[in-house]
């Protein structure tokens, strides 16, 4: 697996794919590798000739005062379990590449970045949506491959694929979850080993509200129960838990399919997000 920082020997090596006519799968990661991210290498593997994923821990992502430092950092792991799963190109670009000194351009995606993460994260979305914009153009993937974890990233990154004209196809890939339900998240790290064990409250009572919204109950009631839930099983904020549509994230007050259950709670000093279809 070649490893490479510079935009030039990026390009000299997709040129080389490209001459042999290989379908090209971009993996855009931030590192801390998991099971959730090895799927998604798994998946584009499948789909395509060759992979490539990047690392890049994107500042303009993270807001003030949240774990921007804190992320955990571990190229030389990450690049060993991406060379192991048959990733043929690490781009693992210096901050200049992404941010020239200079750089004046915002990538926003208005309404579906609104609310949700995008409510309680503000400006997270635009920072996302312009990283994402800049890898597709770096590397011009035939597919790029996101995890449905981030689901309502992944919508953004749908919108501003269609409205900017990238015409590759953007494939989201399920969440990875442990035995107890619980996501897969490189933030997992964060838990002591008491929180962790009431982390999988997040999934398990999701689960029931989504079984009870989908047999009828009234969608309210249902989420007031689920939080009152969550904070007597050790989280002690809620950002959100809320029922939306699935294709465009609007807020759902009565059940209607396609339907998701979304919600982000707050564990000792770690945030948790979650998703799940409701049918
Ligand atoms: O999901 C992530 O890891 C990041 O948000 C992404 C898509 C790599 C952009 O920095």
């Amino acid at each position: 697996m070649q490893i490479v920082r510079q935009l030039d020997p990026l390009r000299d090596a997709l040129t080389a794919f490209r001459k042999t006519g290989s379908k090209i799968g971009l993996v855009p990661t931030m590192g801390a590798l998991h099971a959730g991210h090895m799927r998604l290498v798994e998946v584009a593997n499948e789909q395509c000739d060759a992979v490539v994923a990047s690392i890049f821990v994107n500042p303009t992502q993270f807001g003030e005062g949240e774990d921007l430092d804190a992320y955990p950092r571990q190229e030389a792991a990450d690049a060993a379990l991406l060379e192991q799963a048959g990733v043929q190109l690490l781009w693992a670009p210096t901050a200049d590449e992404i941010y020239p000194e200079g750089f004046a351009t915002n990538v926003s995606v208005s309404g579906i970045s609104d609310g949700l993460c995008g409510a309680a994260r503000p400006g997270h979305f635009d920072g996302v949506a312009t990283v994402v914009a800049k890898l597709f153009n770096q590397i011009r993937p035939d597919a790029a491959f996101f995890g449905e974890k981030d689901y309502q990233q992944l919508a953004v990154i749908r919108r501003m694929a269609r409205d900017l004209d990238f015409t590759h196809e953007i494939v989201g890939v399920p969440t990875v979850r442990d035995p107890d339900g619980l996501a897969l998240s490189s933030r997992n790290a964060y838990l002591t080993a008491e929180q962790r064990k009431n982390a999988a409250a997040l999934p398990e009572i999701m689960r029931e509200a989504a079984t009870a919204i989908a047999a009828g109950k009234a969608v309210s009631a249902i989420l007031a129960d689920a939080t009152t839930g969550l904070l007597a099983s050790g989280f002690h904020k809620i950002d959100y838990l809320e029922l939306r549509d699935a294709n465009t994230l609007a807020v759902l007050n009565d059940f209607t399919e396609p339907a998701r259950l979304f919600a982000a709670a707050h564990i000792g000093r770690t945030r948790l997000i979650d998703n799940i279809p409701v049918s």
